[in-house]
């Protein structure tokens, strides 16, 4: 189904136009980002063989209810490491552009699997953030997101109304999706028109079976990637190359 034909010499990017001429028509557009749209801005993507952020170790020793229990010190250490990371990053042009779009469309739902802040950073508004956001801490005895106690010391955050335990308010493996995100993506998902998924592997779900629900309902779905993914052979249209590049020569490509 994609085109994902090398393109020939002298139309470097077909998928683009037919992108744009999707979006030019469009009523609701729905788009997930993945850690690619964030890796211009320096943030490592997850599963970069070179960089990658689970590098030297299975996310589940990382990422997962287990691990924090067994050792909460060690996953704080890789959040703190993260979210410095996340701190001194700045939205890159791929981020802009998708701020810009929703302004040029009816309507645009921003779905993203970054935990980073960088859509709002950039302008987007309304954005629904499938894995929680890195910045913020959660309670781990009361369930919601908390501020830290000052006045308790040791090395592990605490909750500054009951003491309980902080850990980072994302979502790890084996845990469910926020339930306001899950239903307002799959409520985006279904009734777009246009789908856009950018900078992600499709790996992970049920993020990743959002395009496929998209497709299913009628919607013209695209890729926005450096690389092939497991969606590729599944979408109307393919477009290779950095979000950061490709966004907004979509916008110039769409005009005004
Ligand atoms: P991945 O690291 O799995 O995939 C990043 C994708 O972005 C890959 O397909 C890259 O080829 C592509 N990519 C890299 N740089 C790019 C660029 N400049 N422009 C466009 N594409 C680029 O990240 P995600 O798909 O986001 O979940 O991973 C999904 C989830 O897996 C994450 O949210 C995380 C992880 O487990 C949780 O933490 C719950």
């Amino acid at each position: 189904m994609a085109d994902d034909q090398p393109p020939p010499a002298s139309s470097p990017t077909p998928g683009l136009d037919r992108v744009a001429r999707a979006l030019s028509g469009a009523r609701h557009v729905c788009v997930l980002t993945g850690a690619g749209i964030s890796a211009e801005s320096g943030i490592p993507t997850f599963r970069d063989a070179l960089t990658g952020l689970w590098e030297n170790f299975r996310p589940e020793e990382l990422a997962s209810p287990e691990a924090f229990e067994q050792d909460p010190a060690f996953v704080w250490k890789w959040y703190e490491w993260r979210r410095e990371l996340v701190r001194r990053a700045e939205p890159n042009p791929g981020h802009h552009a998708l701020a810009e779009l929703a302004r040029r469309v009816p309507r645009l739902t921003l779905v993203t699997q970054n935990v980073d802040g960088l859509h709002q950073r950039a302008g987007s508004t309304g954005v629904i953030e499938y894995h929680g956001n890195i910045l913020r801490d959660r309670c781990v005895v009361e369930q919601v997101v908390a501020d830290r106690s000052r006045d308790v010391g040791g090395e592990l955050p605490r909750c500054a109304s009951c003491g309980g335990l902080l850990r980072p308010d994302v979502v790890w493996f084996g845990e469910a999706i926020p339930r306001d995100a899950l239903l307002r993506a799959d409520a985006g998902a279904a009734d777009c028109d246009v789908f856009l998924s950018i900078g992600t592997s499709s790996l992970v779900y049920p993020a990743a079976g959002l395009a496929d629900e998209a497709r299913r309902r009628g919607a013209f779905v695209a890729e926005i990637n450096k690389d092939a993914t497991d969606l590729s052979s599944r979408v109307h249209a393919v477009v290779r190359g950095p979000s950061g590049e490709l966004l907004p020569e979509l916008l110039r490509r769409l005009g005004p």
